[in-house]
């Protein structure tokens, strides 16, 4: 993201009316204060931003009181006194007041350093350059912009720079590592040699942060235009292996005699950056990503065919509740949303190989259910092979599996198969107890149905399930 704007005076660009609402209470009180951090690096480069930073030479707490109460006086304001901010939103914004900090300033350390400092203090104590831009809301000064770690030349040459030496800067916070990643990523900017050195020096401190922490950060590169930039980086700098050795296990290239297999790392990111056009969905990007992981588990070298991963998407798919606990995500259908994308993402790839019958297409269907269009997606990121002629076969192929999915849910209504024949009605009909009968009725006709051997409606299910019935030994009551 390209610098938008480059003037010394930003007073324009301060149009929230909070500014204006501070900038008096200040006066009145004597007091000097800043918009800092984010919120001024994305006024610079055109990107909207929903939180705003005040710093502020003396009390924060009591700041954010005066300006909510002149706003509103019923106005909520929430106090954090252990790391001396307070906020409160502001229509859709949050505005949160910290006073200006000597020592660390991370939020998140356990043990914050609230020791008053100046403007100057509090900048060098921030992560990287561009996010220790300030401008001023004080009256003699108001719209500056005070920039002594010369972040706007940074954002100028695309930069991710830690304003001290990073060593110090990562230290404070071992998270600001994956920041820079992050940031990096999101923005399209480098990071300078020595930053990045730094973090390369330095990763092993990323164990003392916790996983919720890293996995928000790692959401926000899969979520970015090219989330591929940040695995890489992940991984030359060696965080991949600490933060997520499943997918580091993915990389490398094994060779014996002629055959080769490809590097399954770089073809997961490959497969990741190609579904981010059509899709911003945190979880079916997430599937993209993980989709192979299976494959190191699996892998196996046979005589005469070479490299084999035979198995890898149930594996994969087994592996996600495990991955999921250790990375602190979300435990819910989130999960299992991915488990199923996983164990089933090579399948309308084998069915565009073989014949397209109508009975294997309802099958899937039937086993993709709603997920279906994000499984075809995926299925189509997958293919990532330099042969030109396979991929043009592949996608006419994948064209036929998608008319037929159409077709036959249009006919059939397998997409959210009901059984048409419930369990009760089977004990009913039979005057049976409930037991393995059942299962294996339901069964039979479910696949009577997927197989297109009786029509997916009542009738014809309860006239199957008398024959399958029959053949078991059981007669209507
Ligand atoms: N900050 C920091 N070190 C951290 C986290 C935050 O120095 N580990 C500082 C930076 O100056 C940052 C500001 O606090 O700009 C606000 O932090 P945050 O809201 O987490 O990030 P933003 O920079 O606003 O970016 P985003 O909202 O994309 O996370």
């Amino acid at each position: 993201m390209r610098l938008l704007i480059r003037k010394h005076n930003m007073r324009e660009c301060l149009k929230h009316p909070v500014f204006e609402i501070i900038a008096g209470v200040i006066a009145e009180d004597g007091l000097q204060a800043y918009v800092i951090g984010g919120y001024v690096r994305d006024l610079l480069i055109g990107r909207p931003s929903r939180d705003i930073d005040i710093v502020v030479l003396g009390n924060g707490i009591d700041l954010a009181r005066k300006v909510a109460a002149r706003i509103d006086r019923k106005l909520p304001v929430s106090v954090f006194r252990n790391f001396g901010t307070a906020m409160f939103r502001y229509g859709a914004d949050d505005i949160e007041f910290v006073g200006a900090r000597r020592e660390s300033y991370s939020r998140n350390s356990r043990k914050p350093v609230v020791e008053d400092g100046t403007l100057e203090d509090d900048q060098q104590r921030r992560d990287f350059t561009i996010n220790a831009l300030a401008i001023s809301l004080n009256r003699e000064t108001y719209g500056e912009l005070i920039d002594p770690f010369d972040g706007l030349k940074d954002m100028e040459q695309l930069m991710i720079r830690t304003p001290l030496n990073p060593d110090i800067t990562f230290s404070d916070d071992p998270l600001r590592m994956m920041r820079a990643i992050r940031f990096a990523t999101q923005l399209g900017y480098s990071i300078a040699d020595d930053t990045f050195d730094a973090i390369t020096r330095n990763r092993e401190r990323i164990r003392i942060i916790s996983r919720e922490r890293i996995s928000e950060e790692l959401h926000k590169i899969i979520l970015s235009p090219r989330p591929s930039i940040g695995f890489l980086l992940l991984d030359k700098s060696g965080l991949l292996e600490l933060v997520f050795p499943e997918l580091a296990a993915l990389g490398g290239v094994e060779k014996r005699g002629k055959y080769a297999h490809k590097d399954n790392f770089l073809h997961s990111i490959r497969v990741l950056d190609n579904i981010c056009p059509y899709t911003d969905h945190l979880w079916l990007r997430w599937a993209a990503l993980v989709h192979d992981i299976g494959k190191p588990a699996t892998k196996r070298f046979q005589a005469g065919e070479g490299w084999t991963f035979h198995g890898h998407e149930f594996a994969g798919s087994k592996m996600i509740p495990e991955l999921f606990r250790a990375m602190k995500l979300p435990m819910n259908e989130s999960m299992k949303y991915v488990q199923k994308l996983v164990l089933l993402h090579l399948r309308p790839i084998v069915l565009a190989e073989d014949e397209v019958t109508d009975s294997a297409v309802r099958r899937l269907l039937f086993e993709a259910g709603d997920d279906i269009d994000d499984l075809m997606l995926l299925c189509d990121a997958d293919i990532t092979s330099k042969n030109v002629d396979k991929v043009a076969r592949y996608r006419q192929n994948f064209e036929l599996v998608r008319r037929k999915l159409q077709e036959i849910e249009e006919k059939d209504a397998i997409r959210n198969f009901q059984p048409p024949v419930s369990g009760d009605e089977i004990i009913e009909t039979f005057g049976i107890s409930p037991g393995r009968e059942i299962g294996i009725i339901k069964n039979a006709i479910k696949d009577a149905i997927l197989d297109g051997i009786i029509p997916n409606e009542y009738e014809a299910a309860r006239g199957f399930m008398i024959r399958k019935a029959g053949e078991l030994g059981l007669k209507p009551v």
